[in-house]
């Protein structure tokens, strides 16, 4: 795939050597910038929930806090997805916790009883009771819509949708992976898997966006990969690498089988903290959010689709040999790095790193990191 002219320049059309230095390093450690960046990216950007499996039948509810913000998104009788806030309107209780499936939402507080749409039914009153009328009150509404088949909430209730946020996103994915809606939701991974770092969730994302430390820190990842070939293209909002096979089906990382597996590997951004991709290995797809614990630490969730039908005898052996490689292996160097990083943004003379950009070499180009922090800084309302 060629890189067009835009996107070597990183979409101004101009060389930008200019713009070799980083994101400054009190981005990284600052409690007020973490407030900031809960007002003005978290609760004003998609943030996933839950695959749509969770909310097959009516009735059928997920609960999610974002940053502090609970909220639940629940599948009506009119077979619509809406989301709430998960608080009563009463005294302020939480309505629901965990995932199931409800007729009506009833607080266990004082058993005020709600719709599914988020409608007052029944308060307890009695004749002599001065009350509120019902349809005064109602569930506090949150904006939800879907890609591929999970489901999003964004607190802005004036949000662009996901269409229009990250344009084009869902179609590359689709083409990219059109196996993809053969996939279903893994077996293992119902329960979303959650990797806790002690990072800040920015260098966790910035190790996502750059392979510069993949040959000598990933080596049996590049011995699967073709990692001088790789390369990638930014768009609105988002960012895509592919790295190719080494077209080794043994390999150091794990073994593959070119006649039923996936060989390449694809990664797509989106900002601000949201990761989907597609691994070398029996027929996949994952998406990832980081979401911060405090300017000093971020969790990564993980959940994973993966092939609904086994293609061939051995593939049930290599979906786990991989898994076992990217828990045991891969995510380990990983973790060591962006500790390490986040320590660095503490010392007294490191005030901002740099970038290497380099379109010729894309192996070694930070480009992508860079990409995100105008992104993040455009959001954030400073240049
Ligand atoms: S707080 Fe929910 S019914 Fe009172
Ligand atoms: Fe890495």
């Amino acid at each position: 795939m060629a890189i067009s002219a835009a996107e070597q320049t990183d979409m101004s059309g101009q060389p930008q050597r200019d713009r070799l230095r980083a994101l400054p390093a009190r981005y990284y450690v600052d409690e007020q910038v973490l407030a900031q960046e809960k007002e003005r990216l978290f609760f004003r950007t998609w943030q996933y929930v839950c695959h749509v499996s969770a909310l097959a039948k009516p009735g059928a509810y997920v609960t999610a806090e974002i940053l502090g913000q609970k909220v639940f998104v629940v599948r009506t009788r009119s077979d619509e997805i809406k989301a709430f806030y998960n608080v009563c309107p009463h005294r302020g209780h939480q309505l629901l916790e965990g995932a199931g499936s409800k007729q009506a939402i009833v607080c266990p507080y004082h058993h005020w009883n709600f719709t599914l749409d988020g409608d007052l039914r029944r308060h307890r009153t009695a004749s002599t009771s001065e009350a509120p009328e019902l349809s005064e009150i109602c569930l506090s509404p949150v904006r939800v819509d879907r890609m591929l088949d999970f489901i999003f909430v964004n607190l802005d209730p004036d949000a662009l949708s996901i269409a229009d946020f990250w344009p084009g996103a869902e179609e590359h994915i689709r083409t990219t992976c059109p196996d993809i809606e053969s996939y279903t939701i893994s077996t293992s991974a119902t329960v979303i898997h959650s990797t806790d770092v002690a990072a800040n969730w920015k260098i966790q994302v910035d190790n996502f966006l750059e392979c510069q430390h993949c040959r000598h820190g990933h080596k049996s990842f590049s011995d699967m990969l073709d990692i001088p070939n790789q390369f990638h293209t930014l768009h609105e909002n988002y960012a895509y690498n592919f790295i190719p096979s080494s077209g080794k089906a043994d390999n150091l990382a794990y073994p593959l089988d070119p006649a039923h597996d996936v060989m390449d590997l694809h990664f797509w951004y989106l900002f601000p903290n949201l990761g989907f991709g597609q691994f070398a290995g029996p027929g996949n797809f994952s998406l990832s959010q980081w979401l911060p614990a405090g300017p000093d630490r971020a969790t990564r969730i993980s959940v994973s689709l993966e092939a609904a039908e086994p293609t061939d005898p051995g593939m049930a052996d290599r979906r786990e040999r991989r898994a076992a490689w990217a828990r045991d292996v891969l995510q380990p160097e990983d973790i060591a790095f962006m500790e390490s990083v986040h320590q660095g943004m503490y010392q007294r003379c490191f005030t901002q790193g740099w970038y290497i950009v380099d379109w010729e070499n894309q192996e070694l180009s930070e480009s992508m990191v860079r990409h995100f922090h105008d992104h993040y800084l455009e959001h954030m309302g400073e240049t």
